[in-house]
């Protein structure tokens, strides 16, 4: 995934953009009433993404072979669709499993890639190898949040443009659909939106996916305050912190958390001295479950219309393609 996106500098009061960014979403997140959370962006830094990187290829993780394995299998069926001219990726990263769907498409003729990711450093390195690895494709990079915006500016068409990973589970319902409303905006009549669903399981097998028994989960998670430390001089004790990942049936949702196990008050410069309590705790992520029906209600709620739904061997993971509507 991502590589280094939050190495914003070193100087620990030095005010960039992605600071300030980092500061508004501590002061919204954890200094308010009710469930304390934070944004799962700031999961990735350099580590954060080495153990998001380990977490795929873990036993209990399987949605990334899966949907490696869906992509491996259906690349020909999806370049078919349109014969797009451009694939745009939200949330590139390395780009890893889009290398298939990109052959798919260069043997039936020239093909535009546009990754989108919000660390500049990885998408240059993900064009550099890509440039080498597939010579004949053009590529062209945007850095972007896509919290902030999703447009593929100077992208050909027929577009294919995917979101892979299902990372969209991280948007709960309304983001989500206003996340898909703007990538609308980025299509035209003839374009096709590719995006990689989790799908509703079995609770163990879904709960056992983010309580991996190798810990790698619980480090990811904890990762996000050692983040907080680094860039905004906070003082998180990371020891009073415990992983905990639920899946929720009702809300057909995992929801990661890190419960705080003793009183414990943490400066934050910037905004001030945070009193935690032990039995509460942040929500650090949520990661939505779909089915087929879910997924064609999203979708349409987003202002696009399901066309083509490719399941995987248990356990279950889908692509699906949409359409936008007029
Ligand atoms: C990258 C957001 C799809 O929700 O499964 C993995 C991140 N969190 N283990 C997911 C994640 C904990 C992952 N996404």
């Amino acid at each position: 995934m991502m590589h280094d996106a939050l190495a914003v500098s070193t100087a620990v009061d030095a005010p960039t953009p992605a600071r300030t960014r980092m500061l508004a979403d501590v002061r919204d997140g954890l200094f308010r009433r009710g469930q304390k959370e934070l944004p799962p962006t700031y999961f990735y830094d350099a580590r954060g993404s080495r153990l998001f990187d380990e977490i795929t290829r873990l036993e209990e993780y399987y949605p990334t072979r899966a949907e490696r394995a869906l992509l491996e299998t259906h690349a020909d069926a999806i370049a078919e669709l349109t014969s797009p001219r451009a694939f745009a990726e939200l949330g590139a990263g390395t780009a890893e499993k889009s290398r298939v769907l990109l052959r798919a498409m260069l043997a039936r003729g020239p093909v535009q890639y546009l990754p989108i990711d919000v660390d500049g450093h990885t998408l240059d390195e993900t064009a550099r190898a890509l440039r080498r690895a597939l010579p004949a494709l053009e590529v062209a990079p945007i850095v972007a949040d896509m919290r902030d915006d999703v447009s593929a500016d100077g992208a050909r068409h027929p577009l294919l443009y995917g979101f892979l990973g299902s990372t969209i589970g991280n948007f709960d319902t309304p983001a989500a659909v206003a996340l898909l409303q703007s990538i609308r905006t980025s299509l035209r009549p003839g374009d096709r939106l590719l995006v990689g669903m989790d799908l509703v399981k079995d609770t163990r097998v879904l709960e056992a996916a983010y309580n991996d028994g190798k810990g790698v989960t619980r480090e990811f998670n904890l990762n996000v305050l050692r983040v907080l430390n680094r860039e905004l001089g906070a003082d998180f004790p990371l020891e009073a912190f415990e992983h905990r990942a639920i899946y929720d049936e009702a809300l057909a949702r995992i929801e990661m958390h890190l419960d705080v196990r003793r009183d414990c008050t943490v400066r934050v410069p910037g905004i001030g001295c945070l009193e935690l309590v032990a039995g509460e705790s942040i929500r650090t992520e949520i990661s939505c479950k779909y089915d087929r029906a879910s997924a064609t209600a999203l979708l349409a709620a987003g202002g696009f219309q399901l066309t083509e739904w490719f399941v995987s061997a248990a356990p279950e993971f889908a692509l699906a393609v949409a359409e936008p509507v007029e």
